[in-house]
């Protein structure tokens, strides 16, 4: 390596050391964690591949084939169609883009109605933003999910004189973890012929490995491609994947819905380009793909209960100083209940733990992620508590 060279990675390296680490534990609000081991030799392995021209990377596009199957399998979906892209906000808005389509062959005038929980991802603002969609939002019912009976009722009424072209549901929100009745809604769905769409972002590389004792008592978990209508979903494997950034996925129940995303593109190596983003790397693909082999359902399930363990230690701890949870975790998402979330957050943030807040109630949210143990929860602990004696 030649004087320049060195000089460059010395200064990217001060830059570099001022991010957080995940493994400090102080990193409780995020949804990514730090990257399986395997995942270095990988990156650089597939640093150049491009999937935007998949006939000049025919062995990493093949392999796309195989992570969607893969996917697949988790999903319940033995004909899956879809994509590794870069993330959740990616593949919620390719779904969105497919619902417009559908809904524009059937009128093209017509004005594109979809039901979105209230607890939904910001990413679907953005679709709104670019496709103009117009969307219905039920309220919450007592445990934070969408309230099924006036969903029902709504469609039925024929409120929406254009009628209803897409539901969103969620496997794991963002906020609090908690997911949708999927099963009901699939029946009212089939009922009515309407398209749903399942952001399992977060939830899909958690609920499949989610253990019995874990489950809560008349706690609906059903939502994958086994539930009707159920023809897309988000899933995430930068997530509970523990693949690097970026890796997210959108999986279609079957290869039909390609031709509602594909548009000519005449000077590359195939005909049509599906994904959103053009020039798209391979890395996820190949990450995703090594972990899924590597650890296996039996390795995710190890994972996935350490974190709800941890999350049930953390209820436990707070509780001990008084903190209360708003719900029982359903994922490993732990709230804290607080009347002013984001003074006590930013004054975590001094202290240095970084923390978020709800949207929807007054409260501290915990990802208790794979970096996260109980040294760590011990330490935020006390920083909480003396927030509070401040
Ligand atoms: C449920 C859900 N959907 C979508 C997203 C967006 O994912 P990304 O940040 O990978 O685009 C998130 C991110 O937290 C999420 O929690």
């Amino acid at each position: 390596m030649d004087i320049k060279e060195k000089e460059i990675l010395r200064e990217l390296k001060k830059y570099r050391e001022r991010d957080l680490k995940y493994e400090d534990g102080k990193i409780l609000g995020s949804m990514c964690s730090k990257p399986h081991p395997l995942s270095k030799k990988i990156v650089e392995m597939f640093l150049e591949s491009n999937l935007g021209d998949p006939g000049l990377f025919p062995g990493t596009k093949e392999l796309e084939g195989k992570v969607i199957k893969m996917m697949g399998n988790i999903l319940n979906n033995k004909n899956p169609f879809g994509y590794i892209i870069s993330g959740g906000t990616e593949a919620n808005i390719t779904a969105m883009r497919v619902i417009k389509k559908i809904s524009r062959k059937k009128d093209k005038d017509k004005k594109v109605n979809i039901i979105l929980p209230k607890t939904a991802h910001f990413s679907f603002e953005k679709a709104r933003d670019m496709m103009d969609l117009n969307y219905i939002s039920p309220p919450l019912n007592k445990n934070y999910i969408m309230d099924v009976k006036y969903l029902k009722d709504y469609i039925e009424d024929k409120r929406e004189k254009h009628g209803i072209d897409g539901i969103v549901a969620i496997a794991g929100c963002t906020e609090l973890g908690t997911i949708d009745n999927i099963l009901k809604i699939s029946k009212i769905a089939k009922e009515h012929k309407i398209y749903i769409h399942v952001d399992a972002a977060f939830g899909g590389f958690v609920i499949p490995f989610l253990e019995e004792r874990y489950r809560l008592e008349n706690y609906n978990y059903e939502f994958d491609f086994s539930l009707d209508n159920v023809f897309s979903i988000t899933i995430d494997p930068h997530k509970m994947g523990l693949a690097p950034i970026p890796a997210g996925s959108i999986v279609f129940k079957d290869h039909s819905f390609k031709k509602y995303l594909d548009v000519e593109a005449p000077y590359l190596t195939d005909t049509y380009q599906a994904t959103l983003i053009g020039t798209r790397t391979g890395i996820g693909v190949a990450t995703t793909w090594a972990l899924m082999k590597l650890l296996g359902s039996e390795g995710y399930r190890e994972i996935v209960s350490k974190c709800m363990e941890n999350s049930y230690y953390l209820i436990r701890r707070m509780n001990e100083y008084d903190f209360e949870e708003v719900i029982t975790p359903v994922l490993n998402i732990v709230t804290i209940k607080d009347e002013d979330p984001l003074r006590t957050s930013l004054m975590l943030r001094d202290m240095g733990w970084y923390v978020s807040i709800c949207r929807c109630v007054d409260a501290l949210r915990i990802i208790v992620m794979p970096h996260i143990n109980k040294d760590h929860i011990d330490n935020f602990i006390e920083a909480l508590s003396q927030c509070k004696r401040d």
